[in-house]
Parts: C-alpha cells; sequence; structure tokens
C-alpha cells in the first residue's frame, strides 16, 4: 500500500511533453539478489521476469517510444554451462508466455546482437513474437541477447568495407550518421536514458556507439526489486538534468 502511494506520486512528477524517447536498461544484481536470499542465481533470474514485466508496462503506460533491455551480453556465454541454459530456458519460455500481453499493449518486440547463436528453441521463440508484434506502435521492447557492442561495432566496420570494396560507397561517404546505418539499431533513434541497477558504475560493452549524448543513471536497487516506482523515480531525475549536446547552457537557453 505504502509502495503504491508513492508510485502514484513519482508517477504525477513526470512530465508526459518531456519523456526520454528511447530509455536503455542494464539489468544487473539478480545473483545477488538470489543469494542475499540463500538461493541459487536463477532463482534471482526468474524473479528477474517479473521487473522486465514492471518496467515495459510503466514505460508503455507514460508514453516512452522505445525500450531497450540489456538480457544477454557475449561475455555471458562464459558463465556455468547450467546457468546459460537456465536462462536461455526462461527467455523462450517467457517470450511465449507474455505474447497475449505484448499484443493486448500493442508492443512491438525486436531483439538486436548475435541471434543466430541463441539455441533454436529461443530463436524461434523471439522470430515468432518478432513477426506477430512487428505491426504494433505505442512502444519498441527490445532484447539485447548475445549482444556486445564491439562486435557490432566490428562487423559495422567489416560491413562497410565490403561495400567500398563492391563500389558501393566510398570512403569519403563515411560520417556518423552512415554508421549508425551498419549497426543492429539503424531503424531506432539513440537512447536518451541509460540505467543500470545494482551499484555498479559501468557500461559493460553495451551500445557503446549509441549511448554518446545519453544520461545515465545508477542506482543500487538490484534488478529483481525493480519496480514502476523506481522507473518513474529515474525519469523524474533525468527530467532534471540540462541536456547541453556538447553547446554551453547560455546556448542551451537562447
Ligand atoms: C544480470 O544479473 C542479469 C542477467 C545477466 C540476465 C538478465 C535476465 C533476466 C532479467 C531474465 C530474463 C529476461 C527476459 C528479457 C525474459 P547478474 O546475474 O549479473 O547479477 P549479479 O551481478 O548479482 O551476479
Amino acid at each position: 500500500m505504502k509502495a503504491e502511494a508513492k508510485n502514484i506520486i513519482y508517477k504525477e512528477l513526470v512530465d508526459k511533453d518531456r519523456l526520454p524517447e528511447h530509455i536503455a536498461i542494464i539489468m544487473d544484481g539478480n545473483g545477488r539478489w538470489a543469494k542475499q536470499k540463500g538461493k541459487l542465481r536463477v532463482f534471482g533470474h526468474k524473479n528477474g521476469v517479473q521487473a522486465v514485466r514492471e518496467v515495459s508496462e510503466a514505460c508503455a503506460e507514460i508514453g516512452v517510444k522505445y525500450l531497450t533491455l540489456y538480457a544477454f551480453s557475449t561475455e555471458n556465454w562464459n558463465r556455468p554451462q547450467l546457468e546459460v541454459s537456465a536462462l536461455m530456458e526462461l527467455l523462450a519460455l517467457t517470450i511465449k508466455r507474455e505474447i497475449k500481453t505484448l499484443q493486448k499493449n500493442n508492443i512491438r518486440l525486436n531483439a538486436i546482437g548475435n541471434i543466430d547463436s541463441l539455441p533454436e528453441k529461443s530463436r524461434e521463440a523471439l522470430k515468432e513474437t518478432i513477426e506477430a508484434t512487428k505491426q504494433n506502435t505505442r512502444m519498441t521492447l527490445t532484447l539485447a541477447l548475445s549482444y556486445g557492442s564491439q562486435e557490432e561495432i566490428t562487423n559495422a566496420v567489416k560491413n562497410i568495407a565490403l561495400d567500398c570494396l563492391a563500389d558501393k560507397l566510398k570512403p569519403n561517404d563515411i560520417n556518423p550518421e552512415l554508421i549508425g546505418q551498419y549497426l543492429y539499431t539503424k531503424n531506432m533513434p539513440n537512447p536518451d536514458l541509460m540505467i543500470r541497477t545494482s551499484g555498479e558504475h559501468r557500461v559493460s560493452n553495451f551500445l557503446l556507439w549509441q549511448l554518446a549524448y545519453a544520461e545515465f543513471y545508477f542506482t543500487p536497487v538490484l534488478w529483481p526489486d525493480y519496480n514502476k516506482e523506481c522507473i518513474f523515480q529515474a525519469i523524474v531525475e533525468y527530467q532534471q538534468r540540462e541536456r547541453r549536446f556538447g553547446k554551453t547552457t547560455e546556448q542551451i537557453h537562447q
């Protein structure tokens, strides 16, 4: 009851006319959350799914157009085999289970990363849901899966080089906009706000190019405890910051 009353306060403080168009989140702290409760890491991931649901709902509700969640990094493949397969299983299960909710809420599912490296079951569930929700317009929910920004940029550089060799491009045509068109995120605006939970202050190979002008927000809350109240609070803080994009305060207020 108390949390709900607080939730309403943060939601009411959000200025709907100055929403971040795109929020990107590094969901961190599932393992520590489980450990604190004397449970296995997988228990933390399972409870992290509820936070994914809450945050997606909150963003759609308030009018955020793009939400990108870092669900599995290229480096996460190095975790114990049991944890990796449990995460993949959970992913396939969750995507299948949530398809109705996505449709009901007019949310489009999208994925970035090396999707072909996922096990068949997760890959198929993902492809099916992406296809089924592709006409939805309220919000795009992107899962970064087997995603690594350095790998993404490396692939972009390779493809640009190949297009130059094939005479489709000239080296002089290469500029930041063009590079953006060779990234997984080519049809999305860059994130305005990047949130990382669990008290870590790193970007960990997440959207390195795209976060150039994003506001960073760090919170000690562990991901399974992250809820609507938390995301509204982050948006309120974002709205109190001044985004200068390299200009001076005076220029911004001219
Ligand atoms: C980080 O916590 C979390 C992950 C690597 C996985 C995130 C996955 C989920 C929230 C569940 C499935 C997601 C979807 C989209 C259905 P950690 O394990 O690194 O925590 P720690 O730093 O405390 O060890």
